[in-house]
């Protein structure tokens, strides 16, 4: 895949971190922007020894519409340790599949732009790429800092 500065990476590239993965896409209206704000406030609120092993990663299921310029652009928006990774339709669907992740184009009657249904999860990977927590839609940032303490073995 490649990141928003256009570097080509591969899961070598963050092995030893935690990751906090989130799936979505850009032109979301609502969930994927709310999602992204609460990793940005479950980063914010970690002690910093804790924050420093995690890497949040945002990847998106539209790569057609979410190049690299756009996605430089979206994360931005967000914590800045977070990472935005798109690719080719087909680096994605394979990624899709082994997180079981649903997504699919939508086109409503009348609109001009299709839109895409998705999962809409919280991954929390260990650093040799195990899962360990998956958060929902209504777990809240404070849930999700006081289980990755308990994770990581870090006092708040
Ligand atoms: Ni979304």
């Amino acid at each position: 895949m490649t990141d928003h500065n256009g570097q080509r990476v591969s899961e070598k590239d963050f092995a030893g971190s935690y990751k906090l993965i989130y799936f979505g896409f850009t032109y979301c209206p609502a969930i994927c922007p709310t999602e992204l704000q609460k990793i940005t406030r479950v980063m914010k609120a970690l002690p910093e020894e804790a924050a420093a092993k995690i890497q949040p990663l945002f990847i998106t299921v539209d790569p057609e519409r979410d190049t690299v310029p756009v996605m430089k652009d979206y994360v931005s928006l967000f914590d800045p340790r977070l990472i935005g990774l798109t690719g080719s339709r087909d680096d994605i669907d394979r990624t899709l599949d082994a997180y079981r992740i649903f997504a699919t184009k939508v086109q409503e009657e009348g609109a001009e732009d299709y839109t895409m249904d998705h999962s809409s999860f919280i991954y929390l990977m260990s650093p040799d790429d195990r899962l360990i927590s998956i958060y929902r839609i209504q777990d809240d940032a404070e849930m999700m800092r006081a289980d990755i303490l308990k994770i990581l073995g870090v006092d708040s």
